[in-house]
């Protein structure tokens, strides 16, 4: 492509593209530039963090040709920018992701940094990430309660697979293990002081209304019956059978927080503060869940 030369026109021109599609950002924060950026340097095996001094290089000219295919991929089919690299960003750590699993996204990185102050009493020594796809919020959990065991839980193998991938990149293999699991199923007896979900919770109509880009993911990671209820009704009912005494439910309910706070006006839900519009975080104490249990 004449007049495209080097990593730095490549990445302006990206830019360009990329406006001029308006293509969707799958990703919490991601915007148009950190977009160019990653696509162009990811695609060549270049690092994040590569020094600007790298940006006047020349490319080669294969290399050219494979940044114009990604490009237009992105564009034209709009794959998401995390399943063309084969990995995303979450809560500062690189998990390897495709299209067997959600691409990481949830207010909850910042409140797992945050270590769910002050809602969570005790340092967990056991935590479940419940429907843990690529694995990102159980990993992100480990690293952060270095003490804990954890186990990532999901109804889907292929997902369980890449999770596995993941905790063997963060070398995590004598701490994180993953288990099949239809919600609790398989997860009879076991407690946990810490218990993280993001379940699906789209009804079919919301799902079918996402742009583009977000049907690339599996659709057992975003819809679930009920109007997108089921799942988060199934993990409110029976998560105060695997908790302990000061254990703490995380759940990102998406969308879905005012209808639960409208047919469960009893459960006084702890809702976690974010900046991210559209999206809630609730807490629920063991007791609460146990209350909750009860109504039903
Ligand atoms: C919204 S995605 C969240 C994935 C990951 N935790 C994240 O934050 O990126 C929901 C996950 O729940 C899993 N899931 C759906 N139904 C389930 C069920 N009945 N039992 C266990 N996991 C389920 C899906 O396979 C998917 O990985």
């Amino acid at each position: 492509m004449s007049g495209l030369t080097t990593l730095r026109d490549y990445i302006r021109w990206a830019i360009s593209r990329l406006n001029q599609a308006q293509v969707f950002f799958a990703q919490d924060g991601d915007n148009v530039f950190e977009e160019a950026r990653a696509l162009v340097l990811g695609s060549l095996y270049l690092p994040d963090q590569l020094h600007d001094k790298y940006l006047d290089c020349n490319l080669h000219a294969d290399e050219q040709v494979l940044l114009q295919a990604v490009l237009k991929k992105r564009i034209e089919q709009r794959i998401p920018a995390a399943y063309l690299l084969g990995e995303a960003w979450f809560a500062g750590l690189l998990f390897k992701v495709d299209e067997r699993v959600m691409i990481p996204r949830s207010p909850l990185a910042e409140l797992i940094a945050q270590r769910f102050s002050p809602w969570l009493i005790n340092m967990p020594l056991r935590i479940l990430d419940l429907g843990t796809g690529s694995g990102c919020l159980g990993i992100s959990c480990a690293l952060e309660f270095p003490e804990a065991e954890v186990v990532l839980a999901d109804i889907s193998e292929p997902a369980l697979q890449v999770a596995a991938e993941n905790i063997a990149l963060h070398q995590l293999e004598s701490r994180v293990r993953i288990q099949y699991s239809d919600m609790f199923a398989q997860l009879q007896g076991q407690r946990f002081d810490l218990i993280i979900c993001k379940p699906p919770y789209l009804s079919a109509e919301q799902w079918a209304q996402l742009p583009r880009e977000l049907h690339y993911e599996p659709e057992v990671s975003s819809i679930a019956n009920n109007g997108g209820l089921e799942c988060i009704e199934s993990v409110l009912q029976q998560a105060g059978q695997h908790l302990n005494d000061n254990g703490l439910l995380v759940i990102d309910v998406g969308p879905q927080r005012s209808r639960l706070m409208a047919l469960y006006p009893e459960i006084d839900f702890i809702c976690l503060e974010h900046p991210y519009p559209g999206t809630d975080v609730l807490a629920l104490t063991a007791q609460q869940c146990a209350a909750y249990q009860a109504l039903n």
